[in-house]
This record gives C-alpha cells, structure tokens and sequence, in this order.
C-alpha cells in the first residue's frame, strides 16, 4: 500500500516536471531573442549599405523638386532605407508571422498585387484594391490611401500593422518583437544612431524605403532622355495623353490628372468619382486619390475597387473621364505601355532580403 502510493506519487512528479519543461519550452519559443527561432530566416544584406540616393535623369528633377513629401525630420538615407526595406519584408510585423508588407504590395506588380481584395493575416479580404507604391513620394500633399484619410506616409505605414484585416498586430507587440529579433539592433544603429527601438523609428524607416521606389528606366525615360524612340502609334498616343479631352470637358485631359513625367498629382483638374455604392471615398464626396500610372500594365486590376480587369476596360466601360473614342484605345494603351520599369522593379534595392 505504502509502495503503491509512492509510486504514484513519483509517477505524478515525473508528469508534472515534463508539463513544466514542456511549458517552459513554449514560453521560449514566443519570447525575446527566441522569435529568431520562426524558421523566416534572417536578412542577408551587403556590409555596405546599397544606394537609395541616387541622382535621377535631368528630365524628373523639376516635378521631382516641386511635389517632394518628405518631411524635414525624416530625409532618405541609405541606412534608413535599408532598415525600411528590412521590415517591409519581415513576417514578423504580422500577428501569426505569415504576412509582411510585401505580400499585397509585390515588387513584380509593382508593389501591389493581382487581385481585387488583398488576403490579410487571417484570411480576411481589403475592402479596397492594394495600392501602388511609385513615386509616393511625390503626391504632394502627402495624403495616403485611396480616400486620403492619412495625412502623412509616416502615419500611415504603420496602419496596416495595426490593421485587425491586414496585420493584426498592436504596437507595443510589435517593438516587443522587433526587438527580439538578433538583426535589428545593428540596422536601427546604422539608420539612427542608436540601438533603441520605437514605434516613431519603425514607421521613418519604412517610410523612407516607399519613397525611394522611384521608376526612371522605362521605355518613355529612354525617349526622354534621346535613347530610344516611340513607336508612330505610342507616340500618337502620347499627344491624345497630353491633348485629348472629353468634348463635354475641354480641360480634362488625361495628364492633368495623371501629370507626366512622373504621372501622379495632388491636385487633380476635377474630381474624379467612379460610381461606388459601397465606397464614398475622399470625405464621403466619391472622389479617390490615383496614385502614378508608371507601369499602369503590369498593375491590374483597376480602381480603387479593383472593378475593372484590363485596361482596355478602363477606356471602354462607361467610367467618367475615362471614356475615349473605340479608335484612340489601342493607342492610349501602347502609349501606357511605354511606363513600364521592369529594371526599376528588379533592383536588389527592393528586393527580398530574407531569400
Ligand atoms: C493585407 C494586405 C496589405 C498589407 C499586409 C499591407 N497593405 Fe498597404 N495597402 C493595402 C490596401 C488594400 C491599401 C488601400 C487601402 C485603402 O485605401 O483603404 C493599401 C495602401 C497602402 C499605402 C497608400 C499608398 C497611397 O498612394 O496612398 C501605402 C503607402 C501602403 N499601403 C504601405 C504599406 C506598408 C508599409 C505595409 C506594411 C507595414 C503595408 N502597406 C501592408 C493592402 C495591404
Ligand atoms: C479628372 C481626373 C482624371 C482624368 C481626366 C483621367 N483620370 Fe485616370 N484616374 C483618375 C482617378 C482619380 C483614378 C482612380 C479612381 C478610382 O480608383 O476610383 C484613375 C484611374 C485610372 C486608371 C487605373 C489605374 C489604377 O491603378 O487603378 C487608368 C489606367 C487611368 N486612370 C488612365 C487614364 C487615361 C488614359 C485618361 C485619359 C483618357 C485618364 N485616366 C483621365 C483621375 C483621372
């Protein structure tokens, strides 16, 4: 009998150690340094920092100039951008370690993505298209998101951490871990000398990578700067771009609202309102903000809803001010077709660092 209980006893003890150890282990894995421990890998990155300042050709200086963003408090460094880019890619700023920026904003399309409601942490959908991010630098009044309701890209790069759909996370969370994570220290070091991390230093970091993404190598730069030439039907499609405009409208012509050379205004000529029954857009008024129409082909689907497939529908499907004659269509798009960067899209600058 006295045998008996002891055996159970030492029986139990066994369980309730390995319960604890088990436990233990768990803790661990979810801790401090142990996120390194999550299979994503750490970021492989050149010891010195790649160029993000680069000089651009003479031709995108002046709007370049005229419609910068960029707060004084925050200017684009080459440490900055490369931390920025870093956490762009990081799993880790999703709440179950399955979604980073990059996953609705790929460089391939142009830092959106191909369908109409982007997937979120949890499998939810967007109930808006993703965005592009080209010359996000240049929207001058710095307004993001389709209905502008951020005032600021600072302020809005952390949303979408924060977002219940999107990411999931809430930012103490999110300095706990980018602190455990082995690679930051060094990188937030470089970037603001010094190895303190917070949430204000998370959202200047990213903020300075979206607005180096900045397309300079496409067909239309080549024919800018005299090195190539428009075929006759991109080039008649250039001068409809420029000059054609709705009889009803004589002002609006395509590039008032979408201003070349870097395709993207603050300020369009008109409001612009496609038809939304579940989306009133900019201050319930059913205008949206368009972000650059650089590389417009590889970026479908169209509109803020993501509604129309191809952008052949876009000039053809009853949409205001973007209704053309059947004859101009297929030169409008060889004309839109000369926008697309694919060199700027593959730069390692922008790339994945954590393959
Ligand atoms: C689950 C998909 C998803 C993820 C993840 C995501 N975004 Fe977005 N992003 C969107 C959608 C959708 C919009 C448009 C939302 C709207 O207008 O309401 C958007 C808009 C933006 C814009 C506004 C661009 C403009 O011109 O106004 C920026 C900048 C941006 N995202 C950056 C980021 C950054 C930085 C991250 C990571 C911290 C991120 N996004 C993560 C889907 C996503
Ligand atoms: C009055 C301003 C205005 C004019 C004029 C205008 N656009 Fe737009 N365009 C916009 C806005 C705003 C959007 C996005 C609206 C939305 O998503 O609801 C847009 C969207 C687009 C898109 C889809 C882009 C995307 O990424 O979703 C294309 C392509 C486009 N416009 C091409 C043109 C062409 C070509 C012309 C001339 C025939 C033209 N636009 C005239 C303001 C304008």
């Amino acid at each position: 009998m006295h045998f008996k209980k002891q055996f159970v006893f030492a029986i139990l003890a066994v369980f309730v150690l390995f319960f604890e150890y088990c436990s233990k282990e768990k803790v661990n894995n979810n801790s401090g340094s142990g996120t390194d421990t999550t299979d994503l890998g750490i970021p492989v990155l050149p010891s010195t920092a790649l160029n993000y300042t680069i000089s651009y050709p003479a031709y995108l200086l002046p709007e370049m100039a005229l419609n910068d963003n960029t707060p004084a408090d925050n200017q684009l460094t080459n440490d900055g951008a490369t931390l920025g880019r870093v956490l762009f890619y990081d799993k880790h700023l999703s709440k179950n370690n399955t979604i980073s920026c990059a996953s609705c904003h790929k460089p391939t399309t142009s830092f959106t993505d191909n369908v109409r409601f982007s997937t979120g942490f949890e499998g939810g959908l967007t109930t808006r298209s993703s965005m592009d991010l080209l010359n996000v630098a240049f929207y001058k009044s710095g307004k993001m998101f389709w209905d502008e309701r951020s005032a600021t890209l600072e302020a809005q790069v952390v949303q979408p951490i924060q977002n219940h759909v999107e990411m999931g996370e809430t930012f103490p969370e999110i300095v706990d871990k980018v602190k455990g994570l082995s690679y930051y220290p060094s990188l937030f070091q470089k970037a603001f000398g010094s190895t303190d991390i917070d949430s204000v230093k998370i959202s200047r970091a990213l903020a300075q990578f979206v607005r180096a993404i900045i397309p300079y190598q496409s067909k239309y730069d080549k024919v800018k700067q005299g090195l190539a030439t428009f075929t006759a039907q991109e080039q008649a499609g250039e001068n409809l771009f420029l000059n054609a405009a709705p009889p009803n409208q004589p002002t609006l012509t395509c590039a008032g609202c979408h201003k070349p050379p870097l395709f993207i205004t603050s300020s369009p000529a008109a409001a612009f309102g496609l038809a939304d029954a579940a989306d009133l857009g900019i201050n319930n008024t059913g205008t949206f903000k368009i972000g650059s129409l650089r590389n417009v082909a590889v970026t479908a689907p169209y509109f803020h809803n993501g509604s129309v497939a191809t952008l052949q529908g876009v000039l053809t499907s009853n949409i205001p001010s973007h209704q053309v004659a059947p004859q101009d269509v297929q030169t409008l798009i060889a004309f839109m077709q000369t926008l697309t960067d694919t060199q700027t899209l593959s730069d390692e600058r922008f790339a994945d660092p954590f393959k």
